[in-house]
């Protein structure tokens, strides 16, 4: 059977490492890698090649930045050429970004089969580009493959074939047991050069920091959060942009220390360490869940509910009050215990390949 594996941002970078791995050992796969260059620079992209020790890809489609709609024309253009030119029988696509749903409807019209993994996944907020990519995504996959029961159900109610869905857990989990186990520095803590207790903050959603009043509120939480116990804030370059063009630098001044972009083993020993961590990203409400590191969701809804009922995620929202009132309560020592969530082992991207090579 012959593969083509694809990956264009940060977050689908920790999702292919081991679905990769899982594939080099089957003699029954030919298996072919594209990056579509959708994130290029180098601590969002190269140096998680190098640390998840991720093959150089077959083909790099360089497509760079743009508006939603540039961006996705230019990975659909040149994903055909690819196609075209490699005949794949599927087409492996992770996650929620602009790249993955480009190369599944690409796919999908060449009557190349799609297979998503980490589907069904649903916030129900259309203000989310993430959830227009999932749901178009979902749309034309013919496997499914579900990290957690609520994508299941989901799937299900909008009429997917049973046999088509895949509870198989998640290949993030996968990488980050992998890299933890491998973890040469374990204390994050001294090598930013603090000391216990402390929290880690990861910002990048648009409508948490594209909008000058939101992230300002967002910011002043942090001030005040600051203040208390030491914060770490490794900025997405988009973060960064918006924190200076809105003259919110001068706002948190002391009270956190701005990185930039960590390499994927940094921040983990980082965060792994930390008393709390405060997102809204996707994948780290997963993780946080993973480790039982407590974890506060700057967000109004998640797609990824299985966080917040088994594990150690709480939603905060995006108001200052909110997120200050949730800081008091875990002051208090308020914690959430957590549990691992089912198949959430490690053995997530071996059950993928299982299952799509049995096709
Ligand atoms: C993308 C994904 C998001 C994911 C996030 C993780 C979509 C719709 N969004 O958002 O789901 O959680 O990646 O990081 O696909 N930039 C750089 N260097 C880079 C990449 C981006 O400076 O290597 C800057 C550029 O200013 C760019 C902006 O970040 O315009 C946004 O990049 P883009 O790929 O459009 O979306 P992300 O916000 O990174």
């Amino acid at each position: 059977m012959k593969l083509l594996v694809v990956a264009g941002a940060r977050p689908n970078f920790m999702k292919i490492a081991p679905i990769l791995r899982a594939l080099r050992n089957r003699l029954d796969a030919d298996t072919r890698l594209v990056h579509t260059g959708q994130h290029y620079d180098y601590d969002m992209s190269k140096v998680f090649f190098d640390e998840l020790e991720i093959p150089e890809p077959h083909h790099f489609l360089d497509v760079g930045s743009g508006s939603h709609a540039e961006q996705t024309a230019k990975v659909m253009m040149a994903i055909e050429k690819v196609y075209e030119t490699e005949g794949p029988d599927a087409v492996v696509v992770v996650g929620d970004v602009n790249s993955t749903m480009a190369c599944a409807v690409t796919a999908k019209k060449l009557h190349i089969k799609v297979a998503h993994v980490e589907a069904g996944l649903r916030s129900r907020d259309w203000k989310m580009p993430e959830e227009v990519n999932r749901v178009v995504t979902d749309a034309v996959s013919d496997w499914l493959f579900v990290s957690e029961p609520s994508g299941v159900e989901n799937l299900r109610s909008e009429g997917k074939p049973a046999d088509a869905i895949h509870l198989v857990g998640n290949v993030m989990v996968d990488t980050l047991l992998w890299q933890a186990g491998h973890l040469k520095s374990e204390d994050g803590a001294v090598a930013a050069g603090l000391a216990r207790p402390y929290t880690v903050v990861t910002l990048h959603r648009p409508s948490n920091v594209d909008d000058a009043d939101s992230l300002r509120s967002i910011v002043e939480a942090l001030g005040e959060i600051g203040r208390d116990m030491p914060v770490v804030f490794p900025a997405h370059p988009r973060t960064r942009k918006k924190l200076e063009e809105f003259g919110l630098v001068e706002v948190l001044g002391d009270a956190a220390r701005i990185l930039p972009p960590l390499p994927y083993n940094s921040f983990l020993a980082l965060w792994k360490g930390a008393d709390l961590v405060l997102t809204d990203s996707g994948g780290l409400q997963e993780e946080t869940t993973a480790l039982g590191v407590p974890c506060f969701t700057v967000r109004e809804n998640t797609e990824r509910p299985i966080t917040v009922e088994m594990g150690t995620n709480t939603m905060v929202g995006t108001s200052k009050a909110g997120m200050l009132a949730a800081y008091d309560l875990f002051r208090r020592g308020e914690r959430k215990k957590g549990r691992i969530p089912p198949l959430w082992d490690g053995k997530a991207a071996e059950r993928i390949v299982d299952i799509l090579l049995r096709h």
